[in-house]
């Protein structure tokens, strides 16, 4: 199977919206450096959300700027037209939109039908088309809703369909309460990459029940190069109720690295920006490998500092 694969950071917005501490825009720029510094490429750093609805997001034009004169595919979530517009105008070159496969949680997410919320998506691929600006479509509760309960197949193969004919760069398909298993994840994945192949699709898991790895090798398997991850496996969803953190990012790279995928990203610096995100947060589990982590990155350091 290697290859590369594209792992994209998702802490700074997924991970620290539901925080109880907020970060000022500083902190999370320095989240956010310490990410790069570890060869992270792809970051979400924030969203043009109502302050009111995430307070820790408020600022995220503030990030944006800090972020300028950096390399790196930075994305912001924007879950309406305002939102985008509020991005476009702050820089943003890559925007998420968030599509819903139930209306239960569009309901409760953006206070739109599903069938609303995708027309409004729609409407904003036809804006970022007009003004240059890449769009990631994010397909959440993909295999299950906290209200709707399980969702089939069908229902998500044809919203990829829909917005990658649409000219989305990429669809996400996000387990956003983490209820999906990896036979679930397999023949989800396997339809959408015989249909479209695997070069514009992404997985994001949740790790609820801890099955987030394993959900990721079943998604590898299909042919999905690209993950969601969040350093330290901060977060949750303030409007999923139950979902825990995404899968962490240390955790999926060391699965990626072993298995002798490439990723570009330095574990023991990665490690660094997980026991920052820590410190900042005081909430950041850290990856389930963290204590083999922890010891063999140490000894990675030693070695390297005897040559
Ligand atoms: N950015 C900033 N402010 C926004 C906004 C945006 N993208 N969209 C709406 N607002 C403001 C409006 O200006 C209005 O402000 P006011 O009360 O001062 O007049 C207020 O929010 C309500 O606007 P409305 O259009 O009626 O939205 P709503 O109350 O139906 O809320 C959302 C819908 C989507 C704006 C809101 O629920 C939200 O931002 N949710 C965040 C969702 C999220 O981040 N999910 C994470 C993915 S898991
Ligand atoms: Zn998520």
């Amino acid at each position: 199977m290697p290859g590369r694969v594209v792992v994209n950071d998702v802490g700074p917005r997924d991970g620290l919206q539901n925080q109880s501490v907020r970060l000022s825009p500083e902190q999370r720029l320095e989240l956010i450096r310490a990410l790069l510094a570890a060869g992270v490429s792809h970051i979400e750093v924030g969203s043009f959300v109502s302050p009111k609805a995430v307070p820790a997001m408020a600022g995220t034009d503030r990030v944006l700027a800090g972020l300028a004169d950096e390399s790196g595919v930075f994305s912001v979530l924007v879950p309406n037209m305002k939102g985008y517009e509020l991005a476009r105008d702050a820089g943003a070159k890559h925007v998420e939109m968030v599509l819903y496969a139930s209306d239960g949680m569009a309901k409760a997410n953006a206070n739109m039908t599903r069938e609303q919320a995708s027309g409004v998506a729609e409407e904003i691929l036809q804006r970022a088309a007009a003004d240059g600006i890449g769009v990631l479509a994010t397909i959440s509760v993909a295999w299950a809703c906290p209200f709707d309960g399980p969702v089939e197949v069908g229902t998500v193969t044809a919203m990829a369909r829909r917005f990658l004919h649409a000219g989305a760069r990429r669809v996400v398909v996000a387990d956003t309460i983490g209820a999906a298993d990896p036979q679930r994840v397999r023949t989800l994945t396997a339809a959408l990459v015989e249909e479209h192949g695997g070069e514009r699709l992404a997985c994001h898991f949740h790790d609820t029940r801890a099955l987030g790895l394993a959900n990721v090798y079943a998604a590898l398997e299909s042919g999905i190069r690209a993950f969601d991850a969040s350093v330290g496996g901060l977060g949750g969803c303030p409007f999923a109720p139950g979902a825990s953190g995404n899968v962490a990012t240390e955790d999926v790279v060391m699965l990626l690295e072993q298995m002798g995928f490439e990723t570009g990203i330095d574990l023991p610096s990665l490690l660094a920006a997980s026991r920052l995100a820590g410190s900042l947060t005081g909430n950041a589990p850290g990856g389930r490998a963290r204590a083999w982590l922890e010891r063999h990155c140490n000894e990675s350091e030693a070695l390297r500092a005897q040559r």
